[in-house]
């Protein structure tokens, strides 16, 4: 029974939406190329549009275009696979993401037993950056996302107390002759259960 159940894992996506989601990719060399401010103006609507929390809409959006001060920004960065700053292949604009303290603090999110609203909160400001990254591969613009080593933000950023930058956005186009990365998924049938393959209890 859980096989046939599980039959319909084998059909063929469908739909063009998902194939834009394939061709999106972390861009880790940019050419000096500049994002227009008209683009930026709409992947910024991507971002506010949406879903998060109790609607709270956690976030604020700090956008950097100043190559000094990327150079700068990015130094609180946790480069996994690139450091384009040793590389000279800066992504022309930034956007960090920064999460207003006051919505995961206590005051919002579920109460007593639960953190109250951390999780809430850092699962809504994933919204924004992926609806940023989908709005801007559409419009053909290259991106990737970094994590934040929480310690040198503070350093580099100007946050608000208790506020804090926990993903910044970088936007650009990738550089020609940029190295390519294999990239991978595991296969649909090791991550996708049934009730009856994962046993509900
Ligand atoms: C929340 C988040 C944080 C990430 N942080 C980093 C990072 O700090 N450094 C880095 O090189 N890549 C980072 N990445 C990119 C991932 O490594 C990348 O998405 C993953 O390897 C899959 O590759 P793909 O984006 O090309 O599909 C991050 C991605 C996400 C979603």
């Amino acid at each position: 029974m859980a096989k046939s159940i599980l039959d319909f894992l084998k059909g063929k996506p469908k739909g063009n939406f998902l194939e834009l989601l394939k061709s999106r990719k972390s861009t880790y060399e940019f050419s000096d190329r500049d994002v227009s401010n008209d683009d930026l103006r709409t992947i910024l609507e991507a971002a506010r549009w949406s879903p998060s929390f109790r609607n709270l809409q956690p976030w604020e959006f700090v956008v950097v275009k100043n190559k000094g001060k990327i150079t700068k920004f990015l130094q609180s960065a946790h480069y996994g696979f690139y450091d384009f700053g040793k590389h000279g292949s800066l992504p022309p604009v930034v956007i960090g993401l920064v999460l207003k303290k006051k919505y995961w603090s206590g005051e919002y999110g579920f109460p007593s037993t639960d953190k109250a609203g951390v999780f809430e909160a850092y699962m809504s400001l994933a919204m924004p950056a992926m609806n940023m990254m989908l709005s801007a591969q559409e419009l053909g613009i290259a991106s990737c996302m970094l994590n934040v080593r929480e310690s040198l933000s503070y350093k580099f950023v100007h946050l608000e107390d208790g506020d804090c930058m926990p993903i910044m956005l970088c936007l650009g186009y990738e550089k020609p002759g940029a190295k390519e990365r294999k990239r991978e998924r595991k296969p649909i049938e090791q991550i996708v259960h049934t009730e009856f393959s994962a046993g509900v209890k």
